[in-house]
C-alpha cells in the first residue's frame, strides 16, 4: 500500500520573505512530503509590498526546492484547512514575545476546526532577531538587506524600487 504524503501548510504575511521563512520551510521539509506556503492578506495590515508580490518573492526564493509550492490564503486559514481536508499548520517562533500572538492564534484556529494541529518550529539562532519588519525598515532607508533575505529576493525589491 502506497504511504499517503504527509503534507502541511505555512501560512504568514511574508512581507517580504527572508531567510528566517526559508530556514522555517527546509527544516520542515525534514519532516514533512510537501510545504504549502500560503500567503495571506489580513486587512488590517499595512502591507510593504502587495499581495502579487510576496507571493512572487516566495515564488522565486523556493523555485530550486521541489517539494514546496506556493498558493494565495484567500480568507480565514481554517476554511481552508477544512476545505483541502488539511490540518497541519506550521509555524516559525523566534523570541518568547511572539508566543503571546502564537498562543492566542492557534487557541482560537482550534477552536474554529478542532483538527486543527499547529507545529512551531524554533528559529535558528542566526535569525532569532530577524524579522520582515526590520527589513522593511532597511528597505525604507536604502539599507543593506542582502545578510538578511535570500539573493531572489533582494533582486526583486531593487528592481521594484521602494514606493
Ligand atoms: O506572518 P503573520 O502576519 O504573522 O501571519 C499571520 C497568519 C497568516 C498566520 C494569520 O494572519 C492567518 O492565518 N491569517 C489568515 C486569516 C485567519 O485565519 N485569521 C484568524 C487567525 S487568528
Amino acid at each position: 500500500m502506497r504511504k499517503k504524503e504527509k503534507i502541511a501548510v505555512y501560512p504568514g504575511s511574508f512581507d517580504p520573505p527572508t531567510f528566517g521563512h526559508l530556514d522555517v520551510i527546509n527544516r520542515s521539509l525534514e519532516i514533512f512530503d510537501k510545504i504549502i506556503v500560503l500567503i495571506s492578506d489580513n486587512k488590517n495590515k499595512n502591507y510593504m509590498f502587495s499581495k502579487d508580490e510576496r507571493f512572487e518573492m516566495v515564488k522565486e526564493m523556493t523555485k530550486d526546492i521541489e517539494k514546496v509550492s506556493v498558493e494565495n490564503l484567500p480568507g480565514l486559514l481554517v476554511d481552508y484547512l477544512k476545505k483541502k481536508k488539511m490540518r497541519i499548520v506550521i509555524r516559525g517562533l523566534r523570541i518568547t514575545s511572539d508566543f503571546d500572538y502564537e498562543f492566542q492564534m492557534s487557541s482560537l484556529n482550534r477552536v474554529l476546526y478542532p483538527k486543527i494541529e499547529t507545529i512551531y518550529i524554533i528559529s535558528d539562532i542566526k535569525y532569532i532577531l530577524l524579522s520582515s519588519s526590520l527589513v522593511r525598515e532597511l528597505i525604507s532607508n536604502n539599507g543593506d538587506i542582502s545578510k538578511f533575505v535570500p539573493p531572489e529576493v533582494e533582486k526583486f525589491i531593487k528592481n521594484r524600487g521602494v514606493r
